[in-house]
């Protein structure tokens, strides 16, 4: 087998701006025709291998869905221990294991050290990015894009704040590449220990007060707690984060009535958001999870080159 790239989805960057917005319009169609119980056959006779060694429910389940809405066969590989990975076999050797058995795609959460940049530069069959450790998530950036988009008509000057554990989260690295290429102004607001890396562009804030006024969508994200490696996070960093940069009542006073509250998810409630942001009708948390079935299915057709 001669290796060849193949047109893998790894990195928000992979696609121009046009496409994405392509892309975006063909997510709209996809919802529409969805909803009004229509069928769309565009993958069908596909085999998409999901193969997952980080825990996922939104991501995994929404390929899922999308994929068996289009008409695709799933082949779900989840759990490490009922794969010969629990014998030693490696992530890669699993990778091509499967890719020797040629499945039309594969739907990739690994971790950092997996190599999915590698993978794909060999693989000849597409990989689509489900999660890659703490570098990127970029079908996450697709479905939050397409929330804003569908909520504001442009991301054009709207002025868009992450709260939280910004170092560590893939989803922020993401959404920072795609807001930005869609004309938003991006800013943080974390404690400094959650923020050590170089930020250009990106309007830093320290305290939650001043920041929460300035914006039109605030992001939630999760305290990584499981990406801190040895050095386990001290009950005082939790504590000053709950203390000064959690959502709560307070918050909410500050945030403007016509701006939104999203998460990608899990939340950790009682650490990123108190338990009165599930009430705020501001919050888009649950348009995000939906939303990602019709970004993921109009990604798949794309990489597949289905539907053009
Ligand atoms: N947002 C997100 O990636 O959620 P999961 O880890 O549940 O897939």
């Amino acid at each position: 087998m001669n290796p060849k790239k193949s047109d893998s989805y790894l990195w928000v960057e992979d696609f121009s701006t046009n496409e994405i917005l392509k892309l975006f319009s063909r997510a709209e169609q996809i919802k529409n025709t969805l909803l009004k119980g229509e069928k769309i056959n565009t993958l069908l006779g596909h085999q998409v291998a999901l193969l997952f060694s980080e825990a996922s429910t939104r991501t995994k389940i929404s390929f899922q869905i999308a994929a068996q809405r289009l008409g695709a066969q799933c082949l779900v590989i989840d759990d490490v221990n009922s794969t010969s990975m629990s014998k030693g076999e490696t992530f890669s050797d699993t990778f091509w294991t499967i890719h020797s058995m040629r499945p039309s795609l594969f739907i990739i959460r690994c971790g950092d050290d997996d190599g999915l940049d590698h993978l794909a530069q060999k693989s000849q069959t597409p990989i689509i990015n489900a999660g890659f450790g703490s570098k990127s998530h970029p079908t996450q950036a697709l479905l939050d894009g397409f929330t804003l988009l569908e909520r504001f008509g442009s991301l054009k000057d709207l002025k868009i704040l992450f709260v939280g554990d910004i170092d560590h989260s893939r989803v922020a690295a993401s959404d920072f590449a795609l807001f930005r290429a869609l004309g938003a102004e991006v800013g943080v607001c974390a404690p400094e220990h959650f923020r050590q890396k170089k930020l250009s562009s990106i309007k830093v804030f320290t305290e939650l007060n001043e920041a929460i006024p300035w914006c039109d969508v605030y992001v939630g994200l999760r305290v990584q707690f499981e990406r801190h490696g040895g050095e386990t996070l001290s009950q005082i960093t939790k504590d000053d984060f709950q203390k000064n940069y959690s959502l709560d009542k307070e918050g909410l006073k500050l945030l403007k009535k016509e701006s939104v509250i999203m998460h990608p998810g899990p939340v950790n409630w009682g650490v990123e958001f108190q338990d009165c942001v599930k009430e705020d009708s501001r919050l888009l948390m649950w348009k995000q999870k939906e939303n990602g079935v019709y970004t993921r299915a109009a990604l798949m057709e794309k990489v597949l080159q289905v539907n053009l």
